[in-house]
């Protein structure tokens, strides 16, 4: 302010002394005061045009460079450049916060929308989009209410109680394919909503398939444990010859073989999920698990057909796959076994080992049975599914067989395919990929 001041009072001084010298007496005196009062002039108004073009620059609010040069002004300008380039920073940042921000939203594999005080959508992300079928480009600042119509969710919007979450049907729900989602409101800022939304399909049918698990060894437990209950009440209250207690103490074993064969199952799959998939570096003899296969099938059809059936092994080629050999194995003799159980006397059955073209290899169990009609061959992996419930449990199936044949497979990279015509027979095929059989060398 000083130098301002004194350049002013410099500019009249200078003026004054040079018309003092250039200007004979006797107007010398009124010469000098004059021209000091027209350098005070000229000096303000040089001044007014910097303040004005300072003035000027602020309001155009333009990026460009305005030079007023050194004092006052040019101070005034230079302070208001670093202050608007510092505000200028502060967006830019608070900007690349924002968009990182939302990028993390849009990566939530939850749904998210973000609602105003009115419940106008004012963002979401495209999970969001993909569970309620949104547009950002026609949907933002609509009201959530008019496009999600669920009675269950406006229930939950018009009581607000946000303390819980609410299911719904998604968009793309359908009776064959339902799709549920859990909807949850948290109240923000001023009246604002933020909208989580998550896919919820998946649990509840785990949830579903749990209770059913339940339901199911609950029940395939008590039915023998009821019969054994019953045997002993009769043991005990009634006195029988030596041949009507033999015959009883034959059920009773009978039934206690159905609880045994059911745990023993029950713990094979438990295994079979919770264990490592088993190594590719050990290999198993495909002749080796089908000679074990075969003595077996022979004395289970000698067993429950009087060895009627005709059971023909095809002889195996020499080669390994790679995997677990009590797996392999078990899985194989599921398959023959249900062959036999579903069998009746003097049928065929044939189990062959094929190789494809493409160096894939097949081992498939083929037999001349009642066959399978063709809706419950979708669900035959299923756990305790069973075709014909009491000629299952008349030959001490638990429905457990194929869910087990479909693990190991799985275990091994292996697919369990079934094809099967009523009145005909059924062929049910593992077929192995090229790169976990090789050949031996005979
Ligand atoms: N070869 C077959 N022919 C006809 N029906 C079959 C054949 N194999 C399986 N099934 C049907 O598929 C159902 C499921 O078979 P799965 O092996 O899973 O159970 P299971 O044989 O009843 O009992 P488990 O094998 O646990 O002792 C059987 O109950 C049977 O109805
Ligand atoms: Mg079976």
């Amino acid at each position: 302010m000083i130098w301002r001041l004194l350049s002013f009072v410099g500019l009249q001084a200078s003026a004054a002394v040079l018309v003092w010298f250039l200007v004979e007496p006797p107007t010398r005196m009124s010469a000098a005061l004059v021209s000091a009062i027209g350098a005070g002039y000229v000096w303000l108004l040089v001044d007014a045009v910097r303040g004005f073009r300072l003035l000027n620059w602020l309001r155009r609010g333009e990026a460009t460079e305005v030079s007023l040069g050194q004092g006052l002004w040019g101070e005034a300008a230079e302070r208001m450049r670093r202050l608007l380039r510092a505000r200028e920073r502060q967006v830019v940042d608070g900007e690349g916060k924002l968009r990182d921000f939302l990028a993390a939203l849009q990566a939530s594999p939850n749904g998210v929308v973000l609602l105003d005080a009115e419940g106008r959508i004012e963002w979401f992300n495209q999970m969001a989009g993909a569970h309620f079928g949104f547009d950002a480009r026609r949907d933002l600042l609509q009201h959530f209410g008019n496009l999600v119509r669920d009675p269950g969710f406006a229930a939950y919007y018009a009581e607000r109680n946000f303390n819980h979450d609410v299911v719904m049907p998604g968009r793309d729900s359908t009776s064959a394919k339902p799709v549920r989602l859990s909807v949850h409101l948290h109240p923000y800022g001023e009246g604002r909503c933020l909208l989580l939304s998550r896919d919820i399909t998946a649990l509840e049918q785990a949830e579903v398939m749990r209770r059913d698990f339940v339901a199911n060894v609950s029940h395939e437990i008590r039915t023998p444990l009821t019969v054994l209950a019953g045997f002993v009440e009769t043991l005990q209250s009634l006195p029988l010859g030596d041949d009507e207690r033999q015959r009883y103490l034959g059920l009773m074993a009978q039934q206690a073989h159905r609880m045994q064969s059911l745990v023993n199952d029950l713990l094979t799959l438990s295994r079979l999920e919770g264990s490592p998939l088993p190594s590719v570096h050990d290999w198993v003899s495909v002749p080796a698990v089908l000679r074990a296969c075969q003595s077996e099938a022979q004395e289970l059809s000698r067993l429950l057909w009087g060895g009627s059936q005709n059971i023909v092994f095809d002889s195996a080629p020499s080669c390994e796959i790679s995997g677990s050999q009590p797996e392999l194995y078990s899985a194989v003799f599921n398959l023959v076994g249900n062959a036999i159980r579903y069998t009746p006397a003097d049928k065929n059955i044939h189990v062959r080992w094929q190789a494809l073209s493409d160096g894939a290899c097949v081992l498939s169990v083929e037999d001349t049975g009642p066959g399978i009609a063709p809706e419950h061959l979708p669900r035959l992996t299923e756990r305790f599914y069973r075709v014909d419930r009491s000629r299952s449990r008349d030959t001490g199936g638990t429905g457990l067989g194929l869910a087990i044949v479909k693990h190991v497979a799985q275990r091994h990279g292996a697919e369990l395919r079934i094809a099967s015509t009523i009145g005909k027979g059924s062929i049910f095929s593992l077929v192995f990929q090229a790169n976990r059989v090789r050949a031996i060398a005979e």
